[in-house]
C-alpha cells in the first residue's frame, strides 16, 4: 500500500470504500464506474482535478496515491464484469446439451507409412532384414553397377534429377530407385544376403494422378547358392495374399530391367464396378534374377551364387488397398484425407 499522504481528502477512506462496494449486477457495475471513474463527476477524476490545490512538494506523492486508487477501481470493475459474464454464461437457460462436444484431435500414422510398415513386417517374417542407403547417389551405384548401358534412356535428363557441382567425374543423382542399395549391401557383405530396403526415390517426371516427382519403394535382394525364380514367385504370391487377402488375383508379366535376367512385373487386379472392364491390372512391382554382370560388379562369383531381386511401389500398393485413385493426395497433407486412416 502506498504511504499515507497528508491531504485535504481522506484517501484511506476512499480506498476502503472502493474495496467494499458491492457489484452484483450489470447495473451495479455501471453505477460503480460512474461513481469512481466517470469522466465528469467521478470521485477519482475529481481527486486528479484537485492536485492543483496542493503544495507543490506534496503533489508527486498525492499523484501516485490517486493513480493507485484508480488502478484499484479499474481492477475491481474488470473482475466484477468477468465474474458476471461467467455466471451468466453458465446459467441453466444457456446450457445446450444437444450441442456437439469438443473433439480431441490427435495425429495418426500417415497412410503411406502404414503401408510401408505392413510391407516390411510381412517380409521380415520371411527373414529379410532392413538395409538403407543414401538418397543422393553416385551415378555408378544408381546406374553403372546395375548394368545400365551408358546410353540407357533412364539416364536421360527427363527421368533423373542430376545434382550440380558434384565432386568426381559423373554428376551425383537423386536416386531414381532403391536398387543401388543392392550394390551397397553386396559391396559390404558376402552372400548369403537377404535384405529389404524401404526408401524414397525421385523422378523428374510430369506430375499426374499416377506419377509424382518423389515416391517410395521397397527393394528386396536375396543372394545365395541355389536361389531360384520359383522361390521368388512363391514369396511374392505369399506377400500378395498377406497384404490383399487370400482371393487376390495377380499375374507375372515378362519385362525388362538391365539388372535382372529374366525380369518380370507383377500386376494386381483392381476390381472397379465403374470401369468398363470391371477393373484393371495395376502394376505393383518389378523383379527378376540378379544379372550376372551385377554380381560381377561387386566381386561375387555368378557361377557359384544366384539371387533374386524386386522393387515394390509403395504408393501403388497403398492406392490399391485403400481404393485411392490419385497419388498426389499422399503429398497434399489435407487433414480431411489423412483423418480417414
Ligand atoms: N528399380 C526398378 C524400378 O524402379 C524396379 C525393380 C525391378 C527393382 C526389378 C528390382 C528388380 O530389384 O529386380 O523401376
Amino acid at each position: 500500500m502506498a504511504e499515507s499522504v497528508d491531504t485535504p481528502y481522506d484517501l484511506d477512506a476512499i480506498e476502503a470504500q472502493i474495496k467494499e462496494e458491492s457489484i452484483e449486477s450489470e447495473e451495479d457495475a455501471e453505477a460503480f464506474r460512474i461513481k469512481y471513474l466517470g469522466r465528469n463527476q467521478g470521485l477519482i477524476t475529481e481527486l486528479f482535478d484537485r492536485i492543483g490545490d496542493l503544495d507543490p512538494e506534496d503533489r508527486p506523492a498525492y499523484g501516485q496515491r490517486v493513480n493507485a486508487l484508480k488502478s484499484l477501481a479499474e481492477d475491481r470493475l474488470d473482475k466484477a464484469k468477468q465474474r458476471l459474464e461467467r455466471e451468466q454464461g453458465a446459467g441453466p437457460d444457456d446450457l445446450d446439451l444437444t450441442l456437439p462436444g469438443r473433439r480431441d484431435f490427435s495425429g495418426s500414422v500417415h497412410p503411406l507409412t502404414q503401408t510401408l510398415d505392413e510391407i516390411t513386417e510381412t517380409f521380415a517374417r520371411f527373414g529379410f532384414h532392413i538395409a538403407e542407403g543414401p538418397e543422393i547417389e553416385t551415378d555408378w551405384h544408381n546406374f553403372t553397377a546395375l548394368n545400365f548401358p551408358p546410353d540407357h534412356p533412364a539416364r536421360d535428363m527427363q527421368d533423373t534429377f542430376f545434382l550440380k557441382d558434384a565432386p568426381g567425374d559423373a554428376p551425383n543423382v537423386l536416386r531414381t530407385h532403391t536398387s543401388p542399395v543392392q550394390i551397397r549391401v553386396m559391396e559390404e557383405n558376402e552372400p548369403p544376403v537377404r535384405v529389404m530396403v524401404p526408401g524414397r526415390v525421385y523422378r523428374n517426371e510430369a506430375i499426374s494422378y499416377k506419377s509424382f516427382c518423389l515416391f517410395h519403394q521397397v527393394e528386396l535382394l536375396y543372394v545365395d547358392e541355389g536361389v531360384s525364380m520359383a522361390q521368388l514367385k512363391q514369396l511374392l504370391h505369399a506377400f500378395a495374399r498377406a497384404l490383399f487377402g487370400r482371393d487376390v488375383e495377380l499375374r507375372f508379366r515378362p519385362s525388362y530391367f538391365p539388372f535382372t535376367e529374366p525380369s518380370a512385373e507383377v500386376d494386381i487386379w483392381w476390381a472397379d464396378d465403374e470401369h468398363p472392364d470391371g477393373g484393371q491390372w495395376m502394376e505393383i512391382l518389378g523383379c527378376g534374377m540378379v544379372h550376372p554382370n551385377v554380381l560381377e560388379a561387386v566381386d561375387i562369383d555368378p557361377e557359384r551364387y544366384t539371387g533374386y531381386a524386386a522393387g515394390l511401389g509403395v504408393e501403388r500398393i497403398a492406392m490399391l488397398r485403400h481404393d485411392i485413385d490419385d497419388i498426389r493426395v499422399f503429398y497434399e497433407n489435407d487433414v480431411r484425407f489423412l483423418q480417414q486412416f
